[in-house]
């Protein structure tokens, strides 16, 4: 199934998928291991800055690996891109799934890059995801939080035919000074204004009860990066201030089950809804 019509379906079924970021083999190792063991389907996805270090085989080439041993199957996305080339080289090295991010952008050329996505990924089959109000990224202010307007949305979606839509509802990307409270009133009235699978970034930190709460409101996708990140290092830390050991494959495999555990339990609050 095109992740396309998987969302579809989680739209109609008030369903979600969990979408990770992963960086390197560990992480990816880590993540496909619970999505493994809950039978689950997955979104992995990359940002640009990981493709520059892993390299564009290196990425497809990997997530094939890790979805040729998992039943439940998913789909490799391409997170935040500002550029039509990278966007095309990834759908030619054969991803499912596209997010071309001009949200800092003005309405009207963030509508003229999405359509042109769109009908990019047509030939492709492939999943187009954008974003319209903003999202603050990692390392900028949150203060400068542009909320997403429901009827903005609604033009957006009718005059760029995206597939899905990330929303800017209080989300920010990395961790939060205090809980983080989002405007779920927001949330059900852009689903209401524009009728297709909407997607929360900046998905660390905000509390399982929240994340359920955005499910049943129309969220159908779940981006998850830095808990990742900080799971895996945060581990890594330790093991290597406690031994010496230089074989790193015996240095490596609790950080890599630290981040399955990790996985394991956003899993668990995606689906129980
Ligand atoms: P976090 O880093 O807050 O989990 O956000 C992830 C994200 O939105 C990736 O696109
Ligand atoms: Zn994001
Ligand atoms: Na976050």
């Amino acid at each position: 199934m095109t992740l396309k019509d998987k969302l579809q379906e989680l739209h109609s079924s008030r369903g979600c998928l969990l979408a990770t970021n992963f960086y390197n083999f560990e992480t990816l190792a880590g993540i496909i291991a619970s999505a493994s063991l809950l039978q689950q389907p997955i979104i992995l996805q990359v940002t640009k800055a990981s493709i520059d270090y892993l390299s564009l085989p290196m990425v497809v080439g990997m997530a094939k690996a890790a979805f040729a041993g998992h039943e439940a199957g998913g789909w490799l996305h391409l997170d935040h891109a500002e550029s039509y080339d990278l966007i095309a080289r990834c759908l030619d090295a054969g991803f499912d799934s596209v997010m071309i991010d001009y949200s800092e952008q003005p309405f009207d050329e963030n509508v003229a890059m999405t359509t042109k996505i769109v009908k990019l990924a047509e030939q492709y089959n492939a999943n187009v995801e954008a974003e319209l109000g903003y999202v603050a990224k990692l390392g900028q202010s949150k203060e400068k939080l542009g909320f997403t307007e429901p009827e903005e949305a609604k033009r957006f979606v009718s005059e760029t035919g995206v597939h899905a839509l990330a929303v800017a509802i209080g989300s920010a990307h990395g961790f939060y000074k205090a809980t983080p409270k989002l405007d779920l009133e927001r949330l059900s009235a852009i689903k209401e204004a524009t009728q297709i699978p909407l997607v929360l970034h900046g998905g660390s930190g905000i509390p399982a009860n929240t994340l359920r709460e955005s499910i049943r409101r129309g969220i159908c996708k779940i981006n998850l990066a830095t808990e990742i990140k900080d799971t895996f290092m945060r581990n890594l830390h330790r093991l290597l201030a406690e031994n010496n050991e230089i074989d790193l494959r015996k240095v490596f495999p609790p950080a890599i089950q630290a981040v399955s555990a990790l996985v394991k339990e956003k899993l668990g609050t995606v689906s129980r809804n």
